[in-house]
């Protein structure tokens, strides 16, 4: 996997007090990690699939197979965090309470494709290499799962709460049926959530090399999401090709299942 190198940002913070203007060094692993995926977060943004959704032009084909590869990441994500739960870089950060989505998944799917969901369960390369990567850090460097769960879990209660709307608007969904991957109940606010999971990740004690390397596995979660959403459109954009050409259904392997 190519990596890619972040660039370590040292952030000048001003801080105004009355007429008194100072400033501050900041470190903090959530200022940092923010400002290093910075611009991986507008190539995110302005995939073609995560366009599609902005203009509210997600179809449900696209939706179900989104959630599939959601499930797989998630899958490996939550399994590994529950391995290392106890491990000191996962620990102040382990919130399965509040935001594991693994459960949410399946009953979203089961909504969408039946009992025998998991039988139909199709994902692109690009969510084969998220998982693998997932599964390898979980096993050799569990401090790099905190960037993980920032990336994921983060953008769902940012962006991602957002997107939930649009979903319901867009498919016309009358009920939550579906959607309860976007759904929080045990979170009540998400902004005060994210400062606390800001505060979190910032205890948590990492060396210089340690930290460099959380914020490199950073950009590559970004990078992975960015390719599962790539190869999402380009698996929807052939099985829609297939199916136009051959009159047959099931042309495609994927035509049949979502
Ligand atoms: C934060 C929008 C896609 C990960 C945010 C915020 C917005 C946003 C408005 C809050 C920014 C702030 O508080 O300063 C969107 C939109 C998206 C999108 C409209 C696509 C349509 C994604 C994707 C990911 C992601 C695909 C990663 C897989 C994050 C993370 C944060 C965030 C980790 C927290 C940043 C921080 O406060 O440190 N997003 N986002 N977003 N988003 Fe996204």
């Amino acid at each position: 996997m190519e990596a890619v190198r972040p660039r370590i940002v040292k952030l000048i913070v001003v801080i105004s007090e009355g007429n008194k203007t100072t400033t501050r060094e900041q470190y903090d692993l959530s200022d940092q990690i923010k400002a290093a995926t910075k611009e991986n977060h507008f190539r995110a943004e302005n995939t073609q699939l995560m366009l599609s959704y902005q203009k509210g032009q997600i179809t449900l084909q696209q939706y179900k197979v989104l959630l599939f590869s959601l499930y797989e990441i998630y899958k490996a994500l939550e399994e590994e965090l529950d391995r290392n739960s106890s491990h000191p870089a996962v620990a102040p950060i382990y919130f399965p309470q509040e935001l594991a989505r693994l459960e949410s998944l399946e009953s979203d799917l089961e909504y969408f494709f039946g009992q025998d969901w998991e039988k139909r369960v199709i994902v692109p390369a690009a969510t084969q290499r998220y998982k693998q990567r997932l599964r390898k850090i979980g096993q050799e460097n569990p401090e790099l799962l905190v960037a993980h769960a920032y990336t994921r879990y983060l953008g769902d209660l940012s962006g991602g709460q957002v997107l939930g709307k649009i979903t319901q608007k867009s498919l016309g969904l009358s009920s939550k049926e579906g959607l309860s991957f976007f759904s929080f109940p045990g979170v009540s606010s998400p902004n005060r959530f994210k400062q606390l999971y800001r505060s979190r990740m910032n205890s948590v004690e990492l060396t210089e090399e340690e930290k460099a390397a959380v914020l490199e596995e950073a950009v590559e979660a970004f990078e992975l999401n960015i390719q599962v959403f790539d190869d999402l459109q380009k698996m929807l954009s052939i099985a829609t090709e297939t199916h136009q050409s051959r009159s047959d259904v099931g042309a495609a392997r994927f035509t049949a299942s979502p």
